[in-house]
């Protein structure tokens, strides 16, 4: 009987809380694994179907189903039993709130995986939800490579076998306690077939996320407003002077980063240059692609767009950096998504 330490929870049962899930299901003599439904309609469903989970590797590929799942649901009568690894996979704008019904389960003995895009999350989540720094929990964070969606609840397709993610413990004063707090759940990820995940160290792991954080900035609503795929954003030369402004204000932000100075890195990586040559490869490896951001905007639901450049200027204001080109694209989405979702509700 696996002790309450070696369970995981996972919040969020969308495309990233189902793969995760399932690929932790996946293992030999996997851990105890309990999906939490913040609906009472999703919970019903979850247990219509058996606590079931299913995955296919591209839409025509067998479905491979596991089991086992145990399911909670979150709100009327709530729990209080403490909750020590959990993962979570809600878009960046819904954490707090997601969050939210359970903080009172977590606390110094808990370890966060954050599977999401965008920066800022974790700052939101110290200054509302764990104040206190000596009784936050431990964060990781997880950088997904992945491409996959729904086909229907609790059936999730990835599109492809050549994803990756990487993985590291997010920094803090008293990382070395934290790291081997964290080591269940990193071993656990780290062992998941599919998840195909690669563990890094702190340093490492934010250099990657700036590189996401500085594609995502361009290609997210660039294509969220226009409508178009991916590929679109590189061939348009109208677009090039908004790369290269957009791109201009990010390097300034990233080179000048307080918490950039303390570690092991290259402020060069972040020149214009360096940042528009990951741009540009991106652009042509995903050109097929249709954006999150974008996809979010066309069924009418909220984006990332407030961590992602939302956080490129929060940055830039502390900083005094100028960042008006974000704050426009920036406005132009939340314009937008306003505009799509009127349209639903009408
Ligand atoms: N999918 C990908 O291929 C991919 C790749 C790389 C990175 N990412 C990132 O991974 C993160 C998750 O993306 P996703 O594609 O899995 O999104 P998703 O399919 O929209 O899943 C998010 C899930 O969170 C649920 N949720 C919303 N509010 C909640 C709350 N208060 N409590 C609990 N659950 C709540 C949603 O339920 P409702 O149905 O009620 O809204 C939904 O099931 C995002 O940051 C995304 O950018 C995704």
């Amino acid at each position: 009987m696996p002790s309450p330490t070696q369970s995981i929870h996972i919040l969020g049962l969308g495309s990233i809380g189902t793969f995760v899930a399932h690929s932790i299901r996946s293992l030999p003599s996997p851990p105890p694994v309990t999906l939490l439904a913040h609906r009472p309609a999703l919970y019903q469903e979850f247990a219509s179907r058996g606590w079931k989970l299913g995955l296919r590797l591209t839409e025509d590929g067998p479905l491979q189903e596991r089991g086992d799942f145990n399911g909670e649901l979150l709100g009327k009568t709530p729990s209080t039993n403490p909750i020590h690894n959990l993962i979570v996979a809600v878009k960046a704008s819904a954490t707090v709130s997601a969050l939210e019904p359970i903080k009172h389960r977590l606390g110094r003995h808990s370890t966060i995986c954050l599977f999401q895009n965008g920066m800022g999350q974790i700052d939101d989540l110290n200054e509302r939800i764990f104040p206190d720094a000596s009784t936050r929990p431990t964060y990781m964070f997880g950088i997904m490579r992945h491409g996959v969606y729904l086909r229907s609840l609790a059936e999730a397709i990835l599109a492809g076998a050549n994803g990756s993610a990487s993985l590291g413990i997010v920094d803090s004063n008293d990382q070395e306690s934290r790291r081997s707090q964290a080591e269940f759940l990193m071993d656990v990820l780290l062992r998941a077939p599919s998840l195909n995940c690669e563990r890094l160290q702190w340093a490492d792991l934010f250099k990657v996320q700036l590189f996401k954080l500085a594609v995502n900035c361009v290609l997210n609503p660039l294509t969220a407003i226009l409508d178009v795929r991916n590929g679109c954003i590189g061939e348009n030369s109208n677009l090039w002077p908004l790369h290269d402004r957009l791109l201009q204000e990010i390097s300034t932000v990233f080179q000048n980063l307080p918490e950039l100075q303390s570690l092991p890195i290259d402020r060069n990586l972040f020149s214009v240059p360096s940042l528009k040559s990951v741009v540009s490869d991106m652009v042509e490896k995903t050109a097929q692609n249709s954006s999150s951001m974008r996809e979010d905007m066309r069924k009418g639901r909220a984006t990332e767009i407030e961590y992602i450049n939302g956080w490129i200027l929060r940055r830039g204001k502390e900083l005094g950096i100028n960042c008006d080109t974000n704050a426009c694209l920036t406005q132009l989405v939340l314009a937008k998504s306003q505009i799509g979702m009127n349209d639903g509700a009408r």
